[in-house]
């Protein structure tokens, strides 16, 4: 059923035609390459089957609550992050901006591991790692130099990078439904697909028990350790696309008479059970090559960038139907992780677009130019791998978790904007959002991430990211110097003045004040 207030100026920025295109856009942004790459190897690497409690622990006290905090200030303030913070409180724009930053540095990265996958699918029908997936991908596709930054572009990867880019222009520049929503109408089924068969065919493998027990096998002794509550902590915001003010854009496009808590719900544990069945995806077919090779699991299994890359082409080589495996495993990456990326940049060209009053094309030209430019420059060339492992690593932590901290502190303590956003949210909902939701966002979220944001601080400044693979100077640039950047920018877009077309008076606000009778200022 369509609803009748839809305003003219919710017309202008673009909506999503229904709930249901909402929700699969959301899901589109939340499964990407955090479920199927990172999600396996935290789990395992922190406590295995134990892992499951600290991830729910985390989900349902900061996760979901967060997601409900961003539905709520974009649905409410009906804008991009920036706009929407200012028309909660003049004063926490620079929240936005933050996000926005952060948004933007992502996307240059993440487009180039999308590219990566891309080519890999291609490669994968040929095997044409050969018996060395480690040199080939090191070496011969990435043709990874030393820690200095070069200039040297590797064009079988600037092509698809490029590719990625010109996709990216085109679905963006269609706009929220026929392009964002459309695009996960088609991509999210197809990907189920894809990774549904995937993870049939792993666990028919010989040795995929193996796997499983590996993974399963819970390490409870895990759970006295703080660093692997962190890492629950950092997964789940990542997983999730919280902290980067995806969820609070998506949602300014949502109609106005939507349940939005029944929806983030469905979100959440989709994503969830997404992450739960790559896990299994991934370790059934760890549990294969560990049998093959006649090694233990342990072995086998490597982090992040080497599982995908290195680690799963041996399992292509070895399986049965391995090519089928291959195009499966790297289709899927690259069928979750577009959808992904499509929504980290919306964050930037809605905020561009707010600010500038420009036209939707006009914004995603004048995003995704010098997006695509700097992330050619910095991640085709041979230096590409180090600048990316580095960027990731400093980004998610010192820059997603940190404005969730400062977000709801600010929020809850500073600006009072809970019973407000709390009333918003149950004007139409099927789960009442009352006191739980406010103590959980005001008291019990920040507390756990600002413990974990300390711990990951003092172990950064303990030990230099990388064990000694990285210089400083490349680790005080890419990684601290990234985190700061974000936030300076933050800051300083602040003082750009929105063009006069642009209410800083939040449609909530109108929304209430016209069943009360109050002026709105
Ligand atoms: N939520 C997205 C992912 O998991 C960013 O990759």
């Amino acid at each position: 059923m369509n609803d009748v207030d839809t305003t003219p100026l919710d017309e202008k920025r673009g909506m999503f035609s229904s709930r249901r295109v909402f929700i699969l856009a959301a899901i589109g942004s939340a499964v990407g390459l955090g479920n199927i790459w990172r999600f396996p190897y935290v789990a395992y690497e922190n406590g295995g089957g134990a892992f499951v409690l600290p991830y729910l622990v985390a989900l349902l006290t900061a996760g979901i609550p967060f997601l409900l905090l961003d539905y709520a200030l974009g649905h409410r303030n009906r804008g991009s992050a920036p706009l929407s913070f200012a028309r909660q409180h003049r004063a926490t724009e620079g929240l936005g901006w933050w996000q926005v930053g952060i948004c933007f540095m992502i996307a240059v990265y993440y487009a180039a591991v999308l590219a990566w996958a891309a080519r890999y699918t291609i490669f994968a029908v040929t095997e044409a790692w050969g018996d060395d997936p480690a040199g080939f991908f090191i070496g011969e596709f990435l043709r990874v130099g030393d820690t200095t930054i070069s200039t040297e572009i590797v064009m079988g990867v600037a092509l698809p990078l490029a590719l990625v880019w010109i996709a990216l222009l085109v679905v963006l520049s269609l706009g929220v439904q026929k392009g964002i929503g459309a695009t996960a109408v088609v991509f999210i089924p197809i990907l189920l697909l894809t990774f549904g068969a995937l993870v049939v065919q792993a666990l028919l493998l010989p040795g995929a028990a193996q796997g499983l027990n590996t993974l399963f096998t819970p390490n409870w002794e895990a759970l006295t350790h703080p660093g692997v509550w962190a890492a629950a902590y950092g997964q789940i915001f990542f997983s999730l696309s919280i902290g980067f003010g995806i969820m609070i854009t998506y949602s300014s496009y949502v109609r106005r008479k939507t349940d939005m808590p029944g929806s983030g719900l469905v979100i959440g544990f989709s994503n969830s059970g997404f992450e739960l069945l790559a896990g299994i995806g991934v370790f059934a077919a760890l549990g294969f090559m560990a049998q093959a090779s006649g090694v233990a699991v342990t072995e086998v299994a490597s982090g992040g960038i080497g599982l995908a890359f290195i680690a799963f082409p041996a399992i292509i080589s070895e399986a049965p139907l391995g090519v089928l495996l291959g195009v499966l495993f790297f289709g899927s990456l690259v069928l979750a992780g577009f959808t992904s990326l499509v929504s980290v940049i919306e964050v930037v060209i809605s905020a561009v677009r707010d600010k500038f009053e420009m036209t939707r094309v006009g914004a995603t030209v004048a995003v995704s130019v010098p997006a695509a430019v700097l992330s050619l420059l910095f991640f085709s060339t041979t230096s590409g791998l180090h600048v990316l492992d580095i960027l990731d690593n400093f980004i998610n932590k010192f820059g997603i978790l940190a404005v969730a901290v400062v977000s709801m502190v600010v929020m809850a303590w500073l600006v009072r904007a809970l019973d407000p956003l709390a009333a918003h949210l149950n004007l139409h909902t099927s789960v009442h959002i009352g006191l739980w939701w406010k103590v959980l966002v005001a008291a019990v979220a920040p507390l756990a991430l600002s413990y974990v944001l300390v711990l990951e601080f003092r172990d950064a400044v303990r030990t230099p990211y990388g064990d000694g693979d990285y210089p400083a100077w490349m680790i005080g640039t890419f990684g601290w110097g990234a985190a700061l950047a974000v936030l300076v920018f933050g800051l300083v877009a602040t003082l750009v003045p929105w063009r006069t077309g642009t209410s800083l008076t939040s449609p909530g606000e109108v929304d209430r004040a016209s069943t009360t009778g109050e002026e709105v200022r």
